[in-house]
């Protein structure tokens, strides 16, 4: 189904009614492992997903269905606890909805995080990616039907949906705090079953570095309203095919809780910069 931007008004003002003039600065969706961000937010305000006029909900384990509004790093923020896939059964355009109503609600910065596999394989289970670029081209695109001129143009730019400053400044954080981050491409793939042996060869053939299950959504849509993004994979797992072992979704969430930590401390960091 096709929303309309009265729809996102709508749900932009229900959330106004409940915290007043405060306006996040960055919108975060955060993945696996750092939904708990959400609990750590100052003077928070929460307004679950149900509540919200044409918000859809969450049924991903572990996953909340609730925004909080507050401050991280004395930066108001708006933390998605919880986010849409499309392999719940969502379309593009449900999964990238919240996006588009907090950036009514005055975000200009969309800071996503996920866990996804792990192609290179030069690279660990454990590592922590800096998204540079992603994939999606094999899938439709959220922005598909009518355009909504209030939010963009009808071909938008592409070139750097990952905002170039905000990578260095990701960068910069990574390296005070001694964290080593990858940097790289990841690939989206549908899901909900992980990839085949060849899927993974395939996306590897193709630049991806990574490959999961959500975030290209969020940020096609992200960049089409004008927010800039800045995005972090966590590499939970080598890839289907990589080792000889079946892929399973415990294995993710024991590495989203090993690496929280850590993981955690990047994103805070950079937050401080904005
Ligand atoms: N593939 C896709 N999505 C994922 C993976 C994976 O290997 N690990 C975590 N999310």
């Amino acid at each position: 189904m096709n929303y309309t931007f009265a729809q996102y008004q709508e749900s932009a003002e229900y959330i106004r009614s409940k915290i007043g003039d405060f306006t996040p600065k960055a919108a975060m969706v955060l993945g696996s492992g750092l939904g708990f961000m959400g609990d750590v937010v100052k003077d928070p305000i929460v307004v679950p997903y149900k509540e919200i006029p044409h918000f859809k909900a969450s049924t991903a384990p572990g996953h909340k269905g609730q925004l909080v509004f507050g401050y991280l790093e004395d930066k108001p923020v708006a933390v998605m606890q919880g986010r849409m896939h499309h392999y719940e059964g969502y379309s593009f355009e449900d999964v990238s909805y919240a996006v588009r109503v907090l950036r009514l609600l005055g975000a200009d910065t969309l800071i996503v995080t996920n866990a996804a596999g792990c192609v290179r394989t030069d690279w660990q289970a454990g590592d922590l990616m800096l998204i540079t670029d992603h994939i999606k081209m094999f899938s439709e695109s959220p922005l598909r039907g009518e355009n909504m001129p209030e939010f963009g143009v009808r071909f938008p730019d592409a070139s750097s949906l990952y905002t170039p400053a905000l990578r260095t400044l990701a960068r910069e954080a990574a390296a005070e705090l001694g964290i080593e981050l990858r940097e790289g491409v990841y690939f989206y793939c549908y899901g909900p079953q992980y990839e085949t042996p060849a899927e993974v060869r395939a996306a590897r053939i193709l630049g991806g570095d990574a490959v999961g299950m959500s975030t290209a959504p969020e940020v096609i849509v992200a960049g089409h309203c004008g927010m800039q993004v800045l995005g972090f994979t966590l590499l939970s797992n080598m890839a289907a095919g990589i080792l000889d072992q079946p892929l399973s979704e415990q294995e993710v969430l024991d590495a989203a809780e090993a690496c929280k930590d850590k993981f955690s401390r990047l994103v805070l960091a950079c937050l401080k910069k904005l």
